[in-house]
């Protein structure tokens, strides 16, 4: 299938390891040149990006300067993957609503939505300009908040809606605006020993293998398995393609069939 989009240019935020850095990597095998957002340049991100900027995304100064960053590198912006997300895990509490206090909920919401309306905001008449499309990065979460961090599902669901709101202004502008919302994905935030995960299997008292075995069962994913980084990037290049040319302002799930409601 040709996808059409060979010599467009993107920027994917949070793309330095996990999902961020498979949706370079399939971008970039598609011929898209890539400009690569995260506070830490891997290797890997620098192999796969035309450019790169290291940056704190969780603040409007980081991510406005991203994006005029980007457009100096590649010439402007067809697409925008508003990736980055979840937090650092030392920074997240587990507890309930009473644990949480104002400075989670300001930084779990400047990460998951107020990043995207950033360089949305900046790299829109680019966009625009070029009739490109937007995906963003949101989480099953949104719909069913149960298990996360306090604030997180709130933020996507936010998200969500920012989504919707811009698809209905810009679809008449011709430019696509969607979101995709993973289940558990196998990315260092959940196979990381010392990131999220690790924090989750100490806060349940089991090994951190056990917490990863069990996630499939104990979550009720009707495939069995957790979906891989590159299967959600293999989703967000088809939403960036011409092959979707008509799809606008839809959430796209995949969890390996673990929201169970129709
Ligand atoms: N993994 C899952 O199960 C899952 C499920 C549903 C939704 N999601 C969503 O998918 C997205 C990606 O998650 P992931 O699992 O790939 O996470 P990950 O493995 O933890 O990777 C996160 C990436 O974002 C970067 N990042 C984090 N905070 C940043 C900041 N303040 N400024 C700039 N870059 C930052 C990280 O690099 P640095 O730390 O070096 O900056 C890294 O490159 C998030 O929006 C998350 O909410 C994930």
């Amino acid at each position: 299938m040709d996808l059409g989009i060979s010599g467009k240019t993107a920027i994917v935020t949070g793309a330095g390891r996990g999902i961020g850095l498979a949706i370079t990597q399939a971008l970039a095998a598609e011929g898209v040149r890539v400009v690569g957002a995260a506070r830490t340049i891997t290797p890997e991100l620098e192999k796969a990006a035309a450019a790169t900027v290291s940056v704190d995304l969780s603040t409007r100064d980081g991510a406005t300067r991203v994006v005029g960053e980007a457009i100096d590198a590649v010439g402007g912006i067809d697409f925008l993957v508003n990736n980055v997300g979840a937090g650092d895990p030392d920074a997240l509490s587990l507890g309930g609503f009473l644990d949480v206090d104002d400075d989670q909920w300001q930084a779990v919401f400047d990460l998951n939505l107020f990043s995207a309306v950033w360089t949305t905001r900046a790299a829109l008449p680019s966009i625009l300009e070029r009739r490109g499309a937007i995906v963003n990065i949101s989480s099953i979460n949104a719909r069913v908040p149960a298990g996360s961090p306090v604030g997180y599902a709130e933020a996507k669901a936010a998200l969500n809606q920012l989504s919707k709101r811009l698809s209905e202004e810009l679809a008449p502008r011709g430019v696509r605006v969607n979101t995709v919302s993973p289940g558990f994905v196998s990315s260092p935030l959940w196979t990381d020993p010392n990131g999220f995960g690790g924090k989750v299997a100490d806060a349940y008292g089991v090994s951190h293998s056990d917490l990863l075995a069990n996630i499939p069962g104990q979550f009720g994913l009707a495939s069995g398995r957790v979906t891989t980084p590159e299967e959600v990037a293999d989703l967000v290049t088809f939403l960036l393609s011409e092959r979707a040319a008509n799809i606008h302002g839809a959430d796209h799930v995949i969890d390996g069939g673990t929201l169970k409601a129709g």
